[in-house]
């Protein structure tokens, strides 16, 4: 007989536990061994228990191994979440099964030792046979859903808890979520500003809605909002880095003149147009959209033009904005040296449409729901063994869930957004996603190509711009490094036809078979592989933070992002005031649900996972391993330069501090 030690390592979450008994068959080259119980009694929570598994001969190099836990008569069934088991041979050989997931029925599960393998790799047919029978089964638990016309497929589900297990939130985020949801909620039901659909009658009463719950920007913001440079500061820093870039040449609808603005030190617009000095953000997206009507009354959505100087001092300012598409004798061009209420309305109308774009294009559709395909996509076609899975899937924890919760909680019927927000009724929100996934663009998806076409380069104090590429830069390198260990050459990547289905999944199901996007339909070279790799990791966390992160910061003080507003915009100057500011503003009822929201999707969970931080074992090789190390070190490097910068800025931006980066998106 020979001994085979194998050690299994019980995960430390709460309810990882199980009194059932459990069985392991091991599956080698030269034979099976018999399904040997694990004789305890109890496998406790954070436990590394080692146990013997005895055969007549050796069974040669391990492919899997086979387990079930199975529930014993009159003891309940449970769940048990397995993180690994480690196999000694008599050879001496060690082996590692990656497993990192619940077994909560009495089927039997094959889990592969954790060499990475792609489909041309495997040599047995147990291997080639375990390989088939996990993507037949995926596919079954994994279906596209057409959610919306014209936007990203999703996962077809019936809610969040009708997700396996392992896709779920852990118990800790779930209970820290539904405690902060029901204590701000009764904090605001309390104070009895969720019933109160009466409007503001000034603006310091708003300092109520969460007097004590402010974040030193938010409370910056408060303070600020009004100033114009803080106004411009936030195309580049702020919430929605995405939309701003450099104009050459103004567009035809926004006939701004060299008259109209002023331009210190002698310039003017011809010349700064010129000279590389004007930026534009255009909020064509939201054009001739019907917006929502909120508690009976009809809300406005703008689809406004800003125009932007960069001055000698390196400060960008506004000098012209004009709210509505088409210019018009009723559509004024708004400029800083009109009236304070004309120029500040204005710009709340621009913030106001600033919220639907930022919510439902740069953060809901090119993160939230392109990240869905990506994981979908991953589980329908890739094994646990192969290395782009295991490259991956930390990219992918809870995404599902949170986009469950969003779709029901946020564009749901009776979800947040749709009933309060601007853009909330369903035909103005799916044209507004359908639009946005149309003009999406491989390269607008890759932050150093994104730049480039912006053209914003050169544009001082754009952290967004300095921290991401740094962070494309690491993640490239990274990805690059595990992808060659894998991918020797372009033939090997060309072959490999499971990442073909990957790959063209994501085109029909992200992208809708749309090639106008550039998303490539197929991988014929290893750089294009790794490019794209990339791209996936980097939207999954630093593209989410970035547009995530800060949502309370800056829609925490109401009139600085409000979701909706009550009156029209202008159609002449001179016709604004305080108390025309205060009609126009979102009612209290409204302001005090957004307010809620952004505090709690702005939250961090104590289970947060920061950036290259890899719990899970997956990869068993020791280059990977080191690659992630390296990886790491590089993003805590980064992170100390980020705090140095940071430390002489009058906003320090952190949202791309790796350190406040999640591993995926995850709320
Ligand atoms: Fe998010």
């Amino acid at each position: 007989m020979v001994d085979y030690e194998v050690t299994v390592y019980t995960d430390d979450r709460v309810n990882a536990s199980t009194v059932n008994p459990v069985h392991i068959k091991l599956v080698g080259t030269n034979g099976d061994s018999e399904r040997t119980w694990l004789k305890s009694l109890i496998i406790f929570r954070g436990s590394v228990t080692t146990y013997t598994v005895s055969c007549p001969n050796s069974l040669g190099h391990l492919v899997l191994i086979e387990l079930d836990k199975w529930q014993f008569f009159l003891l309940p069934g449970d769940a048990w979440f397995l993180n690994k088991v480690e196999i000694k041979s008599p050879e001496k050989d060690i082996y590692i099964f990656p497993v990192y997931c619940w077994i909560n029925d009495s089927e039997t599960h094959r889990f592969r030792e954790g060499t990475a393998l792609k489909v041309f790799d495997e040599n047995s047919s147990i291997g080639q046979y375990a390989r088939e029978q996990e993507l037949s089964q995926r596919r079954a638990d994994y279906r596209w859903n057409s959610y919306y016309p014209g936007t990203p497929h999703a996962i077809k589900a019936d809610g969040a808890l009708s997700l396996p297990d392992e896709l779920q939130f852990s118990f800790t985020k779930t209970t820290e979520i539904a405690f902060s949801t029901a204590t701000g909620l009764a904090e605001l039901q309390l104070k009895g500003l969720l019933d109160n659909p009466e409007n503001w009658e000034s603006l310091d009463d708003i300092n109520d809605v969460f007097r004590h719950k402010g974040t030193p920007l938010s409370d910056y913001v408060q303070e600020h909002w009004k100033e114009d440079w803080l106004f411009a500061y936030q195309f580049l820093n702020g919430g929605n880095p995405t939309l701003i870039r450099r104009c050459k040449t103004l567009p035809e609808n926004f006939p701004v003149t060299d008259d109209m603005v002023f331009i210190p030190d002698g310039s003017n617009l011809s010349q700064e147009l010129t000279q590389g000095n004007i930026y534009l953000s255009d909020y064509k997206n939201l054009d001739g959209l019907p917006a929502n009507i909120v508690q009976g009354i009809q809300q406005y959505l703008t689809a406004p033009l800003v125009l932007l100087h960069k001055r000698p001092d390196d400060k960008l300012m506004p000098i012209a904005i004009q709210l509505k598409q088409t210019p018009a004798e009723d559509n004024p061009i708004f400029l800083p040296t009109d009236s304070t209420y004309d120029w500040l309305t204005a710009k709340i109308f621009v913030r106001s449409a600033d919220f639907s774009e930022h919510q439902l294009n740069a953060h809901l559709l090119r993160t939230h729901l392109l990240a869905e395909v990506f994981v979908v996509s991953l589980l329908r076609n890739l094994p646990m063994v192969h290395p782009l899975y295991k490259l991956l899937i930390p990219h992918t924890r809870y995404t599902l869930h949170i986009n469950e919760i969003g779709r029901i909680r946020l564009i749901g019927p009776t979800g947040v957004f749709t009933n309060f927000a601007a853009a909330g009724g369903r035909e103005t929100m799916l044209k507004i996603m359908a639009r946005s996934l149309s003009s999406i663009t491989y390269r607008s998806l890759c932050i150093p190509d994104d730049i480039a076409d912006r053209d914003l380069q050169d544009v001082p104090n754009f952290y967004y711009r300095d921290d991401g590429l740094q962070l494309w830069n690491i993640i490239f390198k990274f990805v690059q490094g595990v992808i060659q260990y894998y991918y020797k050459n372009d033939k090997k990547v060309a072959r490999d036809s499971e990442l073909q289905t990957w790959i063209a999944d994501i085109f029909e199901h992200a992208f809708l078979s749309q090639p106008q996007t550039g998303i490539p339909q197929r991988f014929t070279a290893v750089p294009e592989l790794v490019k794209f790799a990339t791209m996936v990791i980097f939207t999954c966390s630093c593209q989410h933070a970035a547009v995530n992160n800060g949502q309370f910061d800056f829609c925490g003080w109401m009139p600085n992002t409000p979701a909706t507003l009550q009156r029209p915009p202008p159609t002449e100057k001179g016709t604004t005031s305080e108390a025309t500011m205060l009609q126009t503003l979102p009612p209290i009822n409204v302001t005090a649900r957004g307010m809620a929201t952004a505090w709690l999707l702005s939250r961090q969970s104590s289970d947060f996972v920061p950036l290259g931080h890899y719990p899970e074992e997956h990869f068993s090789e020791a280059i990977p391993r080191q690659l992630q190390k390296e990886f790491k070190v590089e993003l805590d490097r980064l992170s100390i330069t980020i705090n140095e910068r940071n430390k002489s800025l009058e906003i320090p931006y952190t949202y791309l501090d790796p350190k406040n980066v999640e591993n995926s998106v995850a709320i």
